[in-house]
């Protein structure tokens, strides 16, 4: 059985799915591993480091897509690589099945087993494999590294013999994955660190790490069981944009994370509530590739109002695609485990197991 990946575009996805360290592991798994030439040089790693660690070299991604059982991916394959995928072979990736319907239907009809990983389950035995958590973690922290760069203060309290330089104070909206990392994150640099976030159980975690929590007073639970935040009422929305007043005067960088899965990302600083900044403040949304948190922001642009800075966030990976890919491989390397069955020396798709059957695409 050889498990074989092939490049991404690399002009938009800096990320490989196999890492030498990765490769090694599934090749102690019993498989055979092989990529495409120069296949993570973009990135800093040559063939030899993957050639050193068992992996055989193919000249050609088409000699890859024909030769392999199982083939991993960070997006969803080109029409192009579709049409040399092999037949009843699988491919795993984050596939993103509601954007990419017509190339899924595609690859379903060549008789292709599909796993997106962000389908998976958030289950315990599932943690291991989680891209989402991966990816969003790291999107943390490179939040407020790249909110630093940009700021155009320092960020701890200094005391010099030239007088004190007081510290600056980073608002972090929402505090799930990517929330608590960039609370973490900033915290660690010397800001002074508050956070907000719909769920009520999202408090203890910020205050955990150092960070003010600010509440917005409600009756409703705003937790589903699985643990992810409902959509917001018209009341808590007002509340929350009054407690937001206060906060937004007082801040000097805010970092929106805010999501609910399967919507658009909820509206929460609008026009007149990011006006309320100081001139040479910082709004950061991640969630601008969603519709964005915050009024003024657009994926992958800059844009300035009364000289406060929206920064929305496009493509974050690719800012620290090394560390990226090498979670991301780690991930992919947990569910291979998972599927691969040693005795048999087959890839085992028993719909019976939770992970297996939700991370399978079925027709869309
Ligand atoms: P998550 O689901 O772990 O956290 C989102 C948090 O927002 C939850 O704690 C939720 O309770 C909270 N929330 C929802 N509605 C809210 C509201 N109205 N007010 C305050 N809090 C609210 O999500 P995760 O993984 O941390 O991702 C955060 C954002 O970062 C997402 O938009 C995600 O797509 C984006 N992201 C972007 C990346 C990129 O490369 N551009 C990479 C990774 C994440």
């Amino acid at each position: 059985m050889i498990v074989g990946s092939i490049k991404e575009n690399t002009a938009l996805e800096k990320r490989v799915s196999i890492t030498p360290d990765s490769a090694k592991s599934i090749i102690g798994l019993g498989l055979r591993v092989c990529v495409e030439k120069n296949y993570a040089l973009h990135i800093g790693i040559n063939d030899d480091q993957y050639i050193k660690n068992g992996v055989e070299i193919k000249n050609s991604s088409s000699e890859v897509l024909s030769s392999c059982n199982l083939i991993t991916k960070v997006n969803c394959p080109s029409d192009e690589e579709i049409n040399i995928l092999k037949e009843k072979t699988i491919l795993i990736g984050m596939l993103n099945p509601a954007k990419n319907k017509n190339r899924i239907d595609k690859i379903i009809n060549k008789q292709i087993k599909l796993f997106s990983l962000e389908l998976l389950p958030r289950i315990t035995r599932a943690q291991s494999m989680d891209v989402l958590s991966s990816q969003s973690n790291l999107a943390g922290y490179r939040a407020v590294v790249d909110c630093v760069a940009e700021f155009k203060k320092a960020v701890p309290m200094m005391m010099t013999a030239a007088g004190t330089v007081p510290a600056a104070k980073i608002l972090v909206i929402g505090a799930g994955v990517a929330g608590l990392q960039a609370i973490a994150t900033a915290k660690r640099l010397g800001a002074i660190v508050s956070a907000t976030d719909v769920r009520a159980a999202s408090k203890e975690q910020v205050e955990s790490l150092g960070g003010k929590f600010l509440t917005v007073e409600q009756n409703e639970d705003m937790e589903t069981t699985g643990g992810y935040a409902k959509e917001a009422s018209d009341e808590y929305k007002k509340k929350q944009a009054e407690m937001m007043k206060e906060a937004l005067k007082k801040n000097d960088i805010v970092i929106c994370t805010a999501l609910i899965p399967g919507k658009p990302a909820p509206r929460i600083l609008t026009e007149d509530l990011v006006k309320l900044m100081k001139p040479g403040s910082i709004v950061y949304d991640l969630a601008a590739e969603q519709g964005g948190n915050s009024a003024f922001s657009e994926a992958g642009k800059i844009n300035s109002v009364d000289g406060i800075k929206i920064i929305g966030v496009k493509s974050l990976m690719n800012s620290l695609p090394l560390t990226a890919s090498n979670l991301y491989a780690k991930n992919l390397f947990s569910f291979i485990r998972n599927l691969y069955s040693k005795e048999k020396k087959n890839f085992n798709i028993n719909l019976e197991d939770e992970i297996i059957e939700k991370s399978l695409i079925k027709r869309v």
